[in-house]
């Protein structure tokens, strides 16, 4: 049939005004006509899929979690370190390459109301900055009530405090490693009064990744963002992070932030790279 229709299209361009040959190219659909019509789709197709993707781009920007400018780090080189110039706000990002601003201690540092691995010692690592404080009473009491018992095992340290942590870890595993997990003095969110290290009993109140496989740990890996606390150096982002994985240390960021970060399984540093400064 193509062939018969074939032959006869090249006999009607021979033979001007071939209404034979016409009539014919009407009735078969996959001629002229159909060319016409798929190219029509195909132009409708493109159009629509530019459309689409239009849209998708649109979405995708709408969808770009927003923050405003005064939770971002002011960074000013020091010595050719990033040295961070507003260090109370509670989104502030420190990290290997950002380092706080040396003596900075926080001014609203409180002891929370909770249990404690070391009990009723008042002591430097028993501290968070208020709002902190707050949350984390707030979480123990609620996870208490769903059958949790957390115990807070170290919180708020000074640079002086994290310089002996930093060494101890050094002469027990040489320096490479202990970067790994503790962070050169300066460079700590101990230091901000916003992160807490937690364990539990099924845990021996250690600072394990034993932790993690807990009740407790599963807890607080699912629970934290409601409170505002994440997990701050979580499995799998030890490239992102620059540090093991650490089940135990959770930090204050804000209920807002903490549930962005918790449904897009973000670090901190994932956070601020992703969302739109207003
Ligand atoms: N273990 C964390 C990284 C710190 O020392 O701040
Ligand atoms: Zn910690």
């Amino acid at each position: 049939m193509k062939k018969v229709i074939a032959v006869s299209a090249t006999l009607c361009l021979l033979l001007s005004g071939c209404s034979q040959v016409d009539s014919l190219l009407e009735k078969v659909p996959f001629l002229q006509k159909d060319n016409e019509s798929e190219s029509t789709i195909d132009k409708t197709d493109a159009n629509k899929e530019q459309q689409d993707l239009n849209q998708e781009t649109d979405q995708a920007e709408e969808d770009v979690p927003t923050l405003d400018a005064k939770f971002f780090n002011e960074v000013k080189v020091v010595d050719g370190k990033n040295v961070i110039q507003n260090p109370t706000n509670f989104l502030v990002l420190v990290n290997k390459e950002l380092s706080l601003p040396d003596g900075y201690i926080p001014e609203d540092l409180v002891r929370p109301n909770v249990l404690f691995s070391f009990g009723d010692q008042d002591i430097e690592k028993s501290y968070m900055r208020q709002d902190a404080a707050t949350a984390l009473e707030i979480m123990f009491e609620e996870a208490k009530k769903a059958g949790i018992h957390l115990f807070a095992v170290s919180g708020y340290r000074s640079y002086t405090r994290q310089s002996q942590v930093f060494s101890a870890e050094v002469s027990k595993f040489g320096e490479e490693n202990a970067s790994l997990s503790v962070a050169i003095p300066g460079t700590s969110e101990h230091q901000t009064g916003l992160s807490m290290d937690l364990s539990s009993q099924s845990a021996q109140f250690e600072l394990s990744e034993q932790f993690g496989e807990t009740t407790e740990g599963k807890w607080m890996a699912e629970n934290a963002h409601h409170y505002g606390f994440i997990l701050r150096y979580p499995k799998g982002k030890e490239g992102i992070t620059g540090y093991k994985y650490e089940p135990w240390h959770f930090r204050y960021v804000g209920k807002e932030a903490a549930a962005v970060i918790y449904e897009n399984k973000w670090t901190l540093e994932e956070y601020f790279g992703t969302v739109k400064k207003i």
